[in-house]
């Protein structure tokens, strides 16, 4: 279950967030019923059009031959075309071949690095990739596909390389031509809303991650936040949150947590809304804090300079692990830990933070009950959904991203594309 959480220090304010909540409250009611825009990018809307049981099981036989016989799975993508399967992978893989991330980056330095990370290893590679022109994820396929062939020969390269990618693209007939695996990437989802699909799942399944528990979360986060209509939707709360802060001036959103697991998944979250929100002049500019590190670096910022940052805090129930320090005959001055379990530490640091700040900026809280996958399925579906229903109270389109192109164009002059 999840939960969003928010207070306000005084009734005016209260009442002008209520006041908010109703006059929008019939979007919720316009979105579930799929805008006529935007069908065409609602193919992740019902979670079981991409990750329904015939294909859960084609990701989940896949991943297991991989896991057999792979030392090392190359993940290429970029952007929403891996985010979302490192995310929950850096947070929860805990056997399986080591994952490795390309196509994210035109670093030589990164390239050999990744090189020689692969030497005397047993090497298996995804390349995904909705619109086969992307610099990153292409040439990245181009050298590390070399380096198969060059290792293995031809025919047992074809075994070792799969593509994600869209029907009848480019990327489909170079698979065809070769030999390799292809899955296809679908059509009407974005790239950053392919967290339950084939672009998520097949990663996920190869690093051991229980693929069937995740989309049961984004399931049944999908069933609550469509049946609900009320201003008692939590996503619509959240969604409706960030809007109301940021027509108060407002123009930062910090997503927080006290756990460094949610790391990689803070970043998924940074694209899926900067990417979807910012344009037309309009967006909340997204980053994210990993306290209690970032106390120590972003945190005087946040108490104290510009006010231009409302808070998201992402708070888990269930300890995901335990630890107690152990008193020590040695002065150090810290007996007023002794007895005391890292989770309670941490949960008070926490407290304390969220208590501070709230006297300075708008907080709210997330509440999520456990980390495992099955709540991450529940992260993703409610954070989309979240990003449509914020996206459309500001006015803008979630599903393009025309900022990106103008680099692009000078980009492919320059190298003579
Ligand atoms: O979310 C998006 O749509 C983008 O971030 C894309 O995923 C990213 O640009 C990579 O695109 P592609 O897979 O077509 O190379």
């Amino acid at each position: 279950m999840i939960t969003f959480k928010k207070s306000f220090k005084n009734i005016e304010d209260q009442n002008k967030y209520n006041a908010y909540l109703n006059d929008h409250v019939n979007i919720i009611g316009e979105i579930v019923e799929g805008e006529a825009d935007y069908l065409d990018n609602l193919g992740w809307f019902s979670v079981d059009k991409w990750a329904n049981e015939g294909f859960l099981s084609q990701f989940k036989a896949l991943a297991t031959e991989i896991r057999e016989k792979a030392d090392v799975f190359i993940l290429i993508g970029v952007g929403g075309s891996n985010n979302a399967a490192r995310s929950v992978i850096e947070a929860l893989q805990v056997d399986g071949p080591e994952i490795i991330y390309s196509g994210n980056t035109l670093s030589p330095h990164q390239f050999n690095k990744v090189l020689a990370q692969l030497e005397g290893k047993s090497v298996y590679m995804n390349c995904i990739a909705k619109n086969f022109e992307t610099l990153e994820p292409g040439s990245s396929f181009r050298v590390l596909r070399q380096y198969i062939i060059n290792q293995y020969g031809e025919e047992e390269a074809a075994k070792r390389i799969i593509a994600t990618g869209s029907r009848n693209s480019s990327l489909e007939q170079l698979c065809k031509d070769n030999g390799y695996t292809f899955l296809e990437f679908p059509e009407d989802v974005g790239g950053r809303f392919t967290s339950m699909t084939s672009v998520g799942l097949l990663p996920m399944a190869v690093a051991g991650l229980d693929i069937d528990a995740m989309v049961s979360g984004a399931r049944d986060m999908q069933q609550q936040l469509h049946n609900d209509k009320t201003i008692d939707n939590q996503a619509y709360r959240y969604a409706s949150y960030r809007n109301f802060e940021y027509e108060n001036g407002y123009k930062v959103e910090m997503l927080a947590s006290f756990e460094p697991q949610f790391r990689w998944f803070n970043k998924w979250w940074l694209q899926l809304f900067g990417e979807s929100e910012g344009k037309d002049s309009k967006g909340i500019l997204p980053t994210y804090a990993e306290y209690s590190e970032d106390l120590h670096a972003i945190g005087q910022f946040i108490q104290d300079g510009s006010p231009i940052v409302f808070e998201t805090f992402i708070d888990v129930k269930k300890a995901n692990a335990s630890l107690v320090v152990k008193s020590d005959d040695k002065k150090d001055y810290f007996d007023y830990l002794d007895g005391k379990d890292f989770w309670q530490i941490n949960k008070i640091a926490f407290e304390a933070t969220f208590a501070a700040h709230s006297e300075k900026l708008p907080c709210a809280m997330i509440e999520v009950d456990e980390i495992d996958a099955y709540n991450f399925g529940q992260l993703f579906y409610f954070f989309q959904f979240a990003c449509y229903l914020s996206c459309t109270l500001m006015g803008v389109n979630p599903f393009n991203q025309p900022g990106v192109e103008a680099y692009k164009q000078l980009m492919f002059t320059s190298l003579k594309k």
